[in-house]
């Protein structure tokens, strides 16, 4: 299969997602934040393949040539035959070259490879999953792609890295028409694992014992799975995000993962200490205007003393926790009541669902603020104006202060006066900003309802849900993500299932302190790494060992222990947290992808490392390596793992793990530990 005669020495680097240019949720962050230190890697040799969106690539890509004569042959071929591509630069850091292929321009050839999936790999797939449809249609083109390449360019190794089963498909094509690269496959969740969790299964108590094929076929979703596994079987190498999925990837693909890559971000020091803080006060102050427009009418807590807590991402009501955030809100209300806290909590729940627009009310809440603003701009404007006439003028009595009566106009009086009236309001402040297409059976909502969180003026927790992600252009809380994470005080991921979890990573290195969960990949990775994650501000909920009930009130007691903070202790920990950002820095982490590749060009060409060991492990030679400097606290756990290539696990010895090996588990042998099951209702 594989030619002797490839250098694989500087071997070229083909990676595949379907979120590269094409914003979902996390794998988006994965390629594009890893881009600067694979660029510094492999330089041109780096070309990132997914999907062309005409909506998002004109603004994303800058169309060139290729210089790569055999490239250049493989696009003309392709496209003689009908294929639509974009060839160029991701204008994003690091700038790396990006083929876009259009899935929309070979829909013609669908039942002639849907047909050859069948035969070659006996991979059914039914007629109208579009998902599907783009998965067979992309894998073929890039099989397609790779194939043609390599049959041009006959003298450097290629590395193709596939992530997540949208992507995955070339890789069996790619083994059975033995195509001559290396393949690595990285798994950013299994689609059983999802499945089964959004549903009410005790899913980590059972990961042994599920029917994978019945499993899957009961959900509908068998052909999508049988994609998922068949990826991962014929990959060189298979990698997965974090621990906990490679142990669940073992049980459900079937294959145990030959090493954990885990995420990292590309994280941006500030000169000064003093910056992010500065960063986090200027922020605030937006979100600040949002909320007096929003609670208008009913504003009369006091901002200084107000804390923003946040849960954010894609809409998994039961897998991202919200579930059992709002549940544990409800808990933190009454607790602050009970104590006669002078805290309110305002909790923001950012997660994109079916909309029309957005309410009249949320709108009317801006813009009556908006024009009470301008109002007393232009009465503090003309008392200013009336200040200055009167110190100015000479009536041979200087020195004279005006009357304050005479400052402000009886106009100005009335024109005030019906801007506060303006103000009067006779609904609560909205639980929402948009007008929801499902509001009656959305879960979120419904979950409210049943706490009653209906931001009543006794209440301390007040409530915002906004079911889309943040945009600086947008009308209502006009913030970009990023910039809405530093003005808030708390991101609150009480995940039930995550592979990672990049939200609350991002929070840590924004230096903004978080609640994760033992079930997070991230959460399990703090603490693997810090002897206590909880004092350097990164609180791990265990969701694992306790009951719902337990973790619940674990939640409630870590936000209402937040809350009794003071303003000196936030800011302390937010300089603790912000220490730990070289932990996640791709900086160290993109080590491990760099072991991946040399372990998929052993496998694939093992005659080229006979004999030549000293190369084997110059894992990313070139890459411009960040030492964790960290000060004596936060204490990174003493398990010998504190250099940067040791924080991932890709080595050889991962094949010889026992099952319970996996780091951060105590895995069940049995159901001892049943789970009582919700106490509140899964919707
Ligand atoms: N995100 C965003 N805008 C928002 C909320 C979230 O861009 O308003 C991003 C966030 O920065 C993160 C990603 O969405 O990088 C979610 O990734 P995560 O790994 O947490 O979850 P996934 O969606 O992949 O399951
Ligand atoms: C940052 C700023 C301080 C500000 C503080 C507010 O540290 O540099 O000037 O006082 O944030 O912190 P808080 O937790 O109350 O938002
Ligand atoms: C997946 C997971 C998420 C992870 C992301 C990037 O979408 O749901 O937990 O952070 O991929 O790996």
């Amino acid at each position: 299969m594989s030619n002797n005669t490839r250098d694989i020495r500087r071997p070229l680097l083909f990676e595949c997602a379907w979120e590269v240019a094409n914003k979902v949720g996390g794998i988006y962050t994965v390629i594009k934040t890893k881009v600067p230190v694979t660029v510094s890697e492999f330089g041109d040799r780096y070309c990132l393949i997914g999907p062309l969106s005409y909506k998002t690539a004109p603004m994303e890509v800058e169309a060139e040539e290729p210089t790569d004569p055999d490239l250049a042959g493989t696009l003309d071929a392709m496209r003689s035959q009908g294929v639509k591509c974009l060839y160029g630069r991701w204008l994003i850091e690091g700038a790396p070259r990006v083929l876009l292929f259009d899935t929309g321009s070979q829909y013609s050839r669908l039942d002639e490879w849907k047909g050859d999936l069948w035969n070659l790999a006996g991979i059914p797939t039914p007629p109208n999953d579009h998902e599907t449809n783009e998965t067979v249609v992309f894998g073929y083109l890039v099989a397609w792609f790779l194939g043609e390449y390599v049959s041009r360019q006959l003298h450097t190794a290629v590395i193709a890295h596939f992530h997540e089963w949208q992507a995955g498909l070339a890789i069996p094509l790619c083994r059975k028409r033995h195509i001559d690269v290396t393949t690595v496959f990285t798994t950013h969740a299994t689609l059983l694992g999802r499945y089964l969790c959004a549903g009410s299964v005790d899913f980590y108590n059972n990961l042994q014992y599920f029917d994978v094929d019945h499993e899957a076929g009961k959900r509908g979703i068998y052909h999508r799975y049988c994609i998922e596994r068949s990826s991962a079987h014929c990959a060189d190498v298979f990698t997965t995000v974090s621990h906990i999925t490679a142990y669940e990837s073992e049980h459900l693909l079937k294959r145990k993962p030959d090493g954990v890559v885990p995420n990292g971000l590309n994280v941006v020091k500030f000169q000064a200490m003093h910056e992010f803080q500065n960063l986090h006060q200027t922020s605030k102050q937006k979100i600040h205007e949002f909320v007096r427009g929003h609670f208008y009418g009913h504003y009369d807590f006091d901002l200084d003393n107000t804390l923003y807590l946040f849960t954010a991402g894609r809409y998994e009501y039961r897998n991202k926790g919200v579930d059992m955030f709002i549940e544990s809100l409800a808990r933190l209300n009454y607790l602050l009541q009970k104590s006669q806290s002078k805290m309110t909590v305002v909790a923001f729940i950012i997660m994109p669902a079916a909309t029309s627009s957005y309410t009249i009310e949320a709108l009317k809440g801006q813009a009556v603020t908006k024009q009470l603003r301008d109002t007393v701009t232009e009465i503090q404007n003309r008392i200013g104006q009336r200040l200055f006439d009167h110190a100015m003028r000479s009536n041979g009595e200087h020195g004279t202060l005006p009357a304050p009566d005479d400052l402000l106009s009886e106009e100005d009086k009335v024109l005030l006066k019906r801007r506060i009236f303006a103000l009067k309001r006779n609904s609560l402040p909205p639980v929402t900003t948009h007008n929801m297409l499902d509001d009656g059976n959305d879960p979120i909502l419904n979950q409210i309802r049943r706490v009653q969180l209906f931001n009543h003026s006794y209440d301390r927790v007040k409530i915002v849900f906004h079911p889309d992600f943040l945009n600086s252009n947008n009308p209502i809380l006009g913030l970009d993500y990023e910039e809405f994470v530093r003005g808030c005080h708390l991101g609150v991921f009480p995940s039930y299932y995550e592979p990672w979890g990049y939200t609350p990573a991002e929070c840590t290195v924004m230096g903004i302190p978080s609640i994760t969960t033992n079930l997070s990949g991230f959460g399990c990775f703090m603490q693997d790494l810090i002897e206590r994650p909880e004092d350097e501000g990164c609180y791990i909920i265990d969701r694992r060992m306790q009951s719902v009930e337990d973790s619940v009130n674990s939640l409630t007691n870590c936000m209402f222990g937040f809350a009794n903070k003071t303003k000196r202790q936030r800011i302390n920990q937010r300089n603790r947290v912000e220490r730990l950002s070289p932990l996640l820095d791709w900086k160290n982490l993109g080590m491990e992808y760099s072991k991946a590749r040399q372990l998929a060009l052993r496998r694939a060409y093992p005659d080229a490392f006979y004999g030549n060991e000293e190369e084997e492990f110059d894992f990313g030679a070139g890459i411009d390596r960040m030492m964790p400097s960290m000060p004596p606290s936060p204490r990174v756990r003493a398990t010998g793992m504190a250099t940067p290539g040791d924080i991932g696990t890709l080595t050889e010895e991962m094949e010889h793990l026992k099952t319970s090996d996996y780091r951060g588990f105590n895995w069940p042998s049995s159901q001892e530990d049943e789970d009582e099951g919700y106490p509140f209702p899964l919707v």
